[in-house]
C-alpha cells in the first residue's frame, strides 16, 4: 500500500466537495456534498463535519443527513447562525469548495426502535425536518404505517423548506402504493397565513388540534412518534405526550417516542 492511500485510511475523515447549494432564506442552506464509497448510515443518523478555522485547527458539527441510505451524495439543511462558528463559515461556501466528512455516521434517531404501530407522527423544529426527509426516503417505513404525519413548525412561512419535495414523495415510484399515507402539516407560530396551525407543537398535543387536523385520533396502542429540533421543543413535546400517556423507547424497553436534539 503506498503511504498516501495508507495516511486517507489512518485519518479519522475524508475530505468531500460541495456539489449543490441553496440558500432558502438568509438564515437556511441546504447543500449536497460528494459521497465517500465506504461512507455508511441508517435513516436518521447524524454526520460530522468539519472546517478549519483561520489560524489553524478546525470546527467540527452534527448534521443530519436528508438524503436516502441509497443516494450517491448527502444532502445537508442548515441555520446559518450569524455568529457561529461552523455555519457562519458554511454560508460563505459555493459549490467546488472542501467540507471534512467523519467517516463514521453516528446517532439513534431511528424508526425501527419505535415498536409496531398504526401511526407515525414526526414533528419538528426549523432545521430538525433533516432526519425525516431521510427517513421518508426509506421504503419500508412507508410499509409498516397506516398513516404518516410530517408536522414542521416554524417561526415564518418562508421557512417551510421542502414543501416541493415532500409533496413529491407521495408519488414516488418506490413507495408509489403508500404515497397517500403521508400528510403534511405546516405550522407557523409568528405571523401565519390564514388556516395554517399557528400553536407551538406541545399546544397543539394538548388541545387536540394536530390530532383533528390530521384526522386522526392519538393513543398509546396505536400512535409512535419522533420529535427534533428546538432542545426545548422537544422537553416541552416529551413532557406534554407523557402526561397523555406515552413514554420514551429505551434500551430493551420498547416505548412510543424516540427524539433527537437539534443542538
Ligand atoms: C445530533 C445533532 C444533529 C444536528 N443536525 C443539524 C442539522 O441537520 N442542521 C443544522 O442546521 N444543525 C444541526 N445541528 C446543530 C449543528 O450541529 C450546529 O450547532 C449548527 O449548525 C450551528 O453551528 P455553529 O457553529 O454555527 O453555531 P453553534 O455555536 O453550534 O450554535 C450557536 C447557537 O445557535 C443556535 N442553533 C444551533 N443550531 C441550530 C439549529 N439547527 N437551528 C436553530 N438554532 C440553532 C443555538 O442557540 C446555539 O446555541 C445538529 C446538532 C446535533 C447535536
Ligand atoms: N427565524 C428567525 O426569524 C430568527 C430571527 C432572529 C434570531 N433567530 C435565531 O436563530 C436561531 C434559530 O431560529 P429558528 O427560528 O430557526 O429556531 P427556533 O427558535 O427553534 O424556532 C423554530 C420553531 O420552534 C418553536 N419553538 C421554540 N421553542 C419552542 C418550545 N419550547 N416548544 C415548542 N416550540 C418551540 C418556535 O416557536 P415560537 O415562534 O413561538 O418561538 C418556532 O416555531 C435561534 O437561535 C434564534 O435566536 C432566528
Amino acid at each position: 500500500m503506498n503511504a498516501a492511500l495508507e495516511a486517507e485510511i489512518q485519518q479519522k475523515y475524508t475530505t468531500e466537495t460541495i456539489t449543490e447549494m441553496r440558500r432558502w432564506t438568509d438564515k437556511l442552506i441546504s447543500f449536497r456534498l460528494t459521497r465517500p464509497e465506504a461512507f455508511r448510515f441508517s435513516a436518521g443518523q447524524f454526520a460530522r463535519l468539519g472546517l478549519p478555522l483561520e489560524g489553524g485547527g478546525q470546527v467540527w458539527r452534527a448534521y443530519s443527513m436528508c438524503s436516502a441510505e441509497y443516494d450517491e451524495f448527502l444532502d445537508f439543511y442548515s441555520i446559518v447562525v450569524p455568529d457561529g462558528q461552523f455555519s457562519s463559515r458554511l454560508a460563505m461556501l459555493q459549490p467546488g469548495d472542501q467540507v471534512m466528512l467523519d467517516k463514521r455516521a453516528m446517532g439513534f434517531f431511528q424508526v425501527d426502535r419505535l415498536p409496531g404501530g398504526q401511526d407515525l407522527w414526526l414533528l419538528a423544529t426549523g432545521t430538525g425536518i433533516a432526519p425525516y426527509l431521510s427517513i421518508l426516503q426509506q421504503p419500508e417505513v412507508w410499509g409498516r404505517f397506516e398513516r404518516i404525519v410530517l408536522a414542521h413548525c416554524v417561526r415564518e412561512a418562508a421557512e417551510l423548506s421542502f414543501q416541493q419535495e415532500i409533496a413529491a414523495l407521495r408519488s414516488h415510484p418506490l413507495w408509489q402504493e403508500h404515497g397517500h399515507k403521508l400528510q403534511y402539516l405546516p405550522v407557523v407560530t409568528r405571523a401565519a397565513p390564514a388556516g395554517m396551525l399557528n400553536q407551538r407543537i406541545p399546544a397543539l398535543l394538548e388541545s387536540g388540534e394536530l390530532a383533528a387536523r390530521a384526522g386522526l385520533t392519538m393513543a398509546p396502542e396505536h400512535s409512535r412518534f419522533m420529535l427534533c429540533g428546538n432542545p426545548k421543543m422537544v422537553e416541552d413535546t416529551h413532557r406534554q405526550l407523557m402526561k397523555m400517556g406515552y413514554r420514551m423507547t429505551r434500551q430493551n424497553a420498547p416505548g412510543h417516542i424516540v427524539l433527537e436534539n437539534g443542538w
